[in-house]
């Protein structure tokens, strides 16, 4: 049963974070953080021929945003760049099973670290 606010799938991704860390030679870095709680996210992604190979994170704050990086990681490996621009905060609290009203802004770190990410990617590639 769970306990607390959070489902069990918030404390499974909080407990055992996937794809924690950082890519050295990424194609892409995202960097985010909430001027009111302090949480700093920081998303690395690999691109190859416009696909998202690889995703790590490093997070700096609370468990909600732990556990949303470590699902993004997850919800975006495979896809496209543009299939992942459409990855919502929603989406990323729903795929863990929901988060409680005060930790979905936990969620919309995760989505904006992502987008800043790929903008960064379309940056280097001339893109925008
Ligand atoms: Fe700020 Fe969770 S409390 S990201």
């Amino acid at each position: 049963m769970p306990q607390g606010p959070y489902s069990d799938k918030v404390m499974d991704h909080f407990m055992n974070p996937r794809n924690m860390g950082e890519i050295e030679d990424a194609d892409a870095v995202g960097e985010v953080g909430n001027p009111a709680c302090g949480d700093v996210m920081k998303l690395y992604l690999k691109i190859e021929d416009n696909k998202i190979v690889d995703a790590k994170f490093k997070t700096f704050g609370c468990g909600a945003a732990i556990a949303s990086s470590s699902i993004t990681t997850e919800l975006i490996k495979g896809k496209t760049v543009d299939e992942a621009l459409k990855l919502s905060n929603e989406a990323v609290a729903e795929a863990l099973g929901g988060l409680p009203p005060a930790k979905r802004h936990c969620s919309v770190l995760a989505e904006d670290a992502l987008k800043n990410a790929i903008e960064d990617y379309k940056k280097r590639k001339g893109l925008t």
